[in-house]
């Protein structure tokens, strides 16, 4: 027997149809047995009526609850009257395996599904936005794959911090230690001196003491590292990757966007360039909105917020203060209190969405401020390598893939994106 997806035989739209999957939805009456079969296609109504089928059909269509799994052979047609509009006369019907009493059911708390979300997959909503994030995986890799750059890996156990020793995940490994990465990015800048244009997507581990919307504690980061990239060069190839990943969810997920409640018109709007603003112009406007923030310190969560309110597009921050950056970030020649970085802030308030930079090539300068926040330059050495034999300028960046998927899936909660989620409170199932 030949089976076909829910979402096919709807297109055939009539004759016999074979179709496989679960039982989203199950009503009897004492003539007639209602049974809503989904597969990962799409939901259908499949009737059985006791006078059409013989007494060990019409019994097993009795013995049918929700989430059992199942194969149905029936004639499909049009039914105004149906969820999705088709309808399958059922003629035969095989119970695949049995379920118990599903432990899902309407009004559950948000803790409830995450308890159970190993079984929530199944909802109608996490098969949506898991379509979604396999685009966004597919449109990143195709963005870089065309444009003739490497996909690259790098350790994910560290012997030192790339972002700060403040959410580093220590990690017992034989008679030392070691951390889980925080990003690819160091190994990058090594790499690059061989490959030239590399990116990757893998994961990251944040030890982040945050429980807000928008913090995992592992999560999935895409980077790009480019030789002979300035400034500039880096802020287009980010903003052209936001722009194409936008276009391909378009092209390939409306359906479920929709199903999310996400407003389609609005996102297609949002094309390259991005409006680019300084940190020290971000002050000033904030400043015009009663926001006062000292110069020198970094933005926070409301902060980026009530600048983003003003944008329809992401937006491009730049220039932050030299200080509060990461070590690899290099002064501003123009302006050397600043630093040749950004970060991208996602509109609607879903937040930071990429932090890149131009690399610092001076390796004292990178030192000094590997000191200042209390790390040892010695365990750099290797890194310091790349600077010594044939130093190049380059770029590079880092997108969060879940902060992107919230936000194109129009989510409240970043947990929601990654099938089964890591933060500070939640490391189960
Ligand atoms: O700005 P970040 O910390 O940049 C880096 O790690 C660089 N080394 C990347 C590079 O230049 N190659 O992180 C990059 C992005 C952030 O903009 C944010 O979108 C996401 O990663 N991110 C998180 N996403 C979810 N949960 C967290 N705890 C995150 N921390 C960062």
């Amino acid at each position: 027997m030949e089976f076909i997806s829910v979402k096919k035989s709807m297109e055939k739209g009539n004759g016999q149809v074979n179709i496989r999957g679960w039982c989203y939805r199950v009503r009897n009456s004492n003539k007639m047995a209602f049974i809503i079969l989904r597969d990962t296609t799409e939901i259908i109504q499949c009737v059985v009526e006791k006078s059409n089928v013989s007494e060990e059909i019409w019994n097993e269509a009795l013995k049918v609850t929700m989430e059992c799994s199942l194969e149905i052979t029936g004639e499909i047609k049009k039914d105004e009257r149906a969820p999705t509009g088709y309808e399958i006369s059922v003629s035969s019907l095989k119970i695949v395996g049995e379920s118990d009493t599903f432990p899902i059911t309407k009004d559950q708390s948000p803790e409830f599904l995450l308890d159970n979300r190993h079984l929530w997959l199944r909802s109608r909503k996490m098969n949506a936005i898991l379509k979604v994030r396999s685009s966004v995986f597919q449109a990143i890799r195709k963005f870089f794959n065309d444009k003739g750059f490497y996909e690259e890996h790098s350790p994910m156990f560290s012997p030192t911090s790339c972002e700060g020793g403040s959410t580093l995940f220590e990690v017992k490994y034989f008679d030392d230690v070691v951390y889980l990465t925080q990003s690819w990015q160091l190994y990058a800048e090594a790499m690059i001196s061989s490959l030239e244009k590399i990116y990757t997507i893998a994961p990251c581990f944040r030890a982040e003491k945050s429980k807000t919307s928008r913090h995992l504690s592992e999560f999935w980061m895409a980077e790009t590292e480019i030789a002979w990239y300035k400034f500039e060069d880096i802020l287009k190839n980010a903003e052209d990757l936001v722009a194409f990943i936008i276009k391909y969810v378009l092209e390939n997920n409306e359906g479920q966007l929709k199903f999310l409640g996400q407003d389609i018109e609005k996102l297609k709007k949002i094309k390259a360039p991005f409006p680019r603003i300084t940190y020290t112009q971000v002050l000033e406007e904030l400043k015009k909105d009663g926001i006062n923030i000292e110069w020198g310190k970094d933005l926070r969560t409301v902060e980026e917020d009530a600048i983003s309110k003003k944008y329809e597009k992401p937006i491009i921050i730049t220039h932050y203060p030299k200080k509060i950056m990461a070590f690899y970030k290099p002064k501003d020649p123009n302006d050397p209190k600043t630093a040749l970085c950004f970060d991208m802030i996602a509109p609607d308030g879903y937040g930071e969405i990429i932090g890149g930079s131009e690399r610092d090539t001076d390796i004292e300068e990178m030192k000094k401020a590997l000191i200042e926040q209390g790390e040892k330059p010695e365990k750099y050495e290797w890194y310091f390598d790349t600077r010594k034999y044939g130093k190049v300028p380059h770029s590079g960046y880092g997108l969060g893939v879940e902060r992107v998927i919230a936000w194109l899936c129009n989510l409240d909660n970043i947990k929601d994106t990654i099938p089964f989620p890591r933060t500070m409170a939640r490391k189960t199932p």
